[in-house]
């Protein structure tokens, strides 16, 4: 999973209701230098999007986000997506992911459940929900013991707290809702999203 969580400091986490607003978004993501990207699959529009992305911005790295159950993933990679994201881990679902081909985050949001993971080998992970859960404290505490394991924080991060976490030395990348508002997506405003995933990616570590 390094690859992707080392590609860019912050993935957008995306919830698209119309799929005609998926190439132009994904174009103005791009294009304010953050390419990877995840599309939850939270609205029916979710896997006709990623196809769409994956075929027609192939800059983008194109992932599906809230996998939920084992055949959620299948489908993800068929549409095209690169990578996986998951909110929790069982093993199923992890049997499930693992066996895609591509790349993947499972969720995590306890030591228990970080070590279930690490026992299969897995040193990469999803923590959410990340400020409910604990934030940049718990994150910090959880290095103590587990130095190895890296995290992709999502959950009610902002432009103004993504700092913070990107300075932990086990946060490789942030995720999070705020590049993409629905707002935006709405009203098809994509000079908005270019400039905050613009702001975003020259994010700077305090
Ligand atoms: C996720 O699935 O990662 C969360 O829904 C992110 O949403 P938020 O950035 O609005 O908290």
């Amino acid at each position: 999973m390094s690859e992707i969580l080392d590609l860019a400091p912050v993935i957008p986490v995306v919830v698209i209701e119309d799929v005609a607003t998926a190439v132009p978004m994904a174009r103005a993501l791009v294009a304010g230098g953050l390419p990877v990207i995840e599309v939850t699959l939270r609205t029916p529009a979710a896997l006709e999007s990623i196809r769409r992305i994956a075929a027609e911005v192939p800059d983008a790295v194109i992932g599906a986000g809230t996998i939920l159950v084992p055949g959620d993933a299948a489908k993800a990679v068929a549409a095209g997506s690169r990578f996986l994201v998951s909110p929790g881990s069982t093993p199923s679902l992890i049997d499930a992911m693992g066996a895609s081909g591509v790349p993947f985050l499972p969720g995590v949001a306890t030591a228990s459940e970080v070590l279930g993971l690490y026992e299969r080998g897995l040193r990469e992970m999803k923590f959410f929900p990340a400020e409910a859960a604990g934030g940049v404290p718990y994150l910090k505490a959880l290095g103590g013991p587990l130095p190895g394991v890296r995290f992709c924080p999502t959950g009610g991060i902002r432009r103004e707290t993504a700092c913070d976490y990107l300075a932990l030395p086990n946060v490789g990348c942030v995720g999070g809702t705020w590049l993409t508002p629905a707002d935006a997506l709405a009203t098809g405003d994509y000079a908005r999203i270019e400039k905050l995933a613009g702001e975003a990616a020259a994010l700077q570590l305090p």
